[in-house]
């Protein structure tokens, strides 16, 4: 086809689906969000409208996720559930297409499509900029393939972060890094998000100024190895993260802004420092360690040890002595021995983190460590999760009751459960709730921690606001 045959093909695709709907079913990490909004911005320019009704939709699209085993066997389970679907809508006279998006996608694409003949797009990370492309070659022939790496960033050939949705949101994310390059032993990421690559300053600076716009007031930067983002700088000098965020902190309207997720080895002191020095800059970190032992850390090739991150905790908590801290954790990594565990529970204890994730070792294709022949058995790895979780649950739920009494300053995304509330969130990503007026939501306002529940917090507007 040629270069004016594919845009003539494009065009009337596009004329054909205006009033189509499209239903997206998002797995797996902020980013996989962050990407499904954007697939609904660049389809809304197509005339596509998104439905939480999967029976009324012209395109579903699955955004995939492939960190762990169980993800990939939940698209299975929904691709044929899709299969019906898309079975009982042609009986209607009504087509469906079917694309297959995210990690899964980049990495078994093909066996896929081997094994769901009828899903009809597959498309990795880095391409989904060409959906309307890929869906207009579909529309011309057999299924469509494309799960390249381009030298050229999707960022740029997107429409603007929030044009196709018609909620009005407080916060948002932003996707300023890709991919990586540490290459843990137990992980997918570095093959199926490739090599780590940064947006520039000058396009993240546009797309933040652009949200904010919008209304937004919270902004999440998300980068698989987000602290390790280096770009070209407005002054044409290389920046490092710490001082993107100083200019991202500068923009008007902008009142809080996070980051995650970050690698301990790439938490410079300029970073650390911006903790101190940038209000707007929650006092929140997401920091996995994974495990609390030397011995498993260096087989996952963590490139640091257990006092390395202990040693960065307390230089943060210098930095910034109200700084809670987040974590991911794996237990039942090949070669973990009961010792190896008393030592995760020990640094999970010493630390005391406000929330974390913790998850059992799933064996991912293509790993090394899935290659090792000591592989704990699954009910040992059952068995320490439990125990962890129950370590890491006591903590969050201290550190949830210590907020009690305070006062802090909570950002209102929204209505609250009932009639006369409002909910927000704390700068430690608690979920706060607050008598309020409706005209509070999107802004920063003083809360009264009254009490601690399960899953949230409740709280009074201090001092109260006029009705
Ligand atoms: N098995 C279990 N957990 C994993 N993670 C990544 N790969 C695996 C795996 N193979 C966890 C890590 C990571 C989080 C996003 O997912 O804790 O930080
Ligand atoms: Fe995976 Fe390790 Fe890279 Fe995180 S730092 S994405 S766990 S390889």
């Amino acid at each position: 086809m040629s270069e004016t045959e594919v845009h003539a093909s494009v065009d009337d695709a596009a004329r054909a689906q205006r009033g189509r709907r499209l239903h997206v079913i998002t797995w797996g990490c902020q980013m996989n969000a962050y990407d499904s909004a954007r697939m609904a911005d660049l389809l809304a320019a197509h005339g596509f409208t998104e439905t939480g009704a999967a029976e009324e939709a012209d395109l579903v699209i699955l955004n995939t996720c492939h960190i762990r085993e169980h993800a990939t066997e939940k698209v299975f389970s929904e691709l044929g559930r899709l299969r019906q679907l898309k079975e009982a809508r042609a009986r209607a006279g009504r087509p469906t297409l079917i694309a297959l998006a995210g990690c899964v996608a980049q990495a078994e694409g093909e066996e896929i499509l081997r094994r769901a003949p009828y899903v009809d797009v597959v498309v990795g990370p880095q391409v989904y900029h060409r959906l309307p492309e890929l869906l207009a070659a579909r529309a011309g022939g057999g299924a469509v393939i494309a799960t390249d790496f381009p030298a050229d960033s999707k960022f740029e050939a997107l429409p603007a972060n929030g044009a196709g949705q018609s909620r009005r949101r407080v916060s948002a994310f932003l996707t300023i890094q890709e991919g990586c390059d540490k290459f843990c032993t137990f992980c997918v990421v570095p093959y199926t998000r490739g090599a780590e690559a940064s947006r520039p300053a000058r396009s993240i600076l546009a797309e933040a100024k652009a949200l904010l716009a919008q209304g937004v007031r919270e902004i999440v930067l998300l980068g698989q190895n987000v602290n390790a983002w280096e770009g070209e700088g407005l002054d044409g000098r290389p920046w490092r993260l710490a001082r993107l965020l100083e200019a991202l902190a500068a923009l008007e309207g902008l009142v809080r802004l996070r980051y995650t997720t970050s690698h301990p080895c790439d938490m410079d002191e300029a970073l650390i420092a911006a903790h101190r020095d940038i209000p707007a800059l929650a006092p929140f970190l997401h920091l996995p360690v994974q495990s609390g032992s030397d011995r498993v850390l260096k087989a996952m090739n963590r490139r640091h040890g257990v006092r390395d991150y202990l040693t960065l905790v307390e230089r943060l908590r210098r930095a910034r002595p109200d700084i809670a801290l987040s974590s991911d954790f794996i237990v039942g990594f090949p070669g973990e021995t009961a010792a190896d565990f008393e030592a995760t529970l020990a640094l999970a204890r010493a630390v005391g983190f406000a929330q974390a994730y913790s998850f059992k070792y799933s064996p991912r294709p293509g790993t090394p460590a899935a290659e090792a022949t000591d592989q704990v058995p699954e009910a040992e790895k059952a068995a320490r999760l439990a125990a962890l979780q129950d370590v890491l649950g006591e903590s969050q739920r201290d550190f949830n009751q210590k907020t009690v009494g305070r006062r802090l300053p909570v950002l209102f995304t929204g209505p609250g459960r009932h009639p006369g509330q409002i909910a927000g969130r704390s700068p430690y990503q608690q979920a706060v709730h607050a008598e309020g007026p409706a005209r509070l939501i999107g802004t920063l306002a003083e809360v009264e921690i009254s009490a601690a529940e399960a899953h949230s917090l409740r709280g009074s507007l201090s001092p109260p606001a006029e009705p």
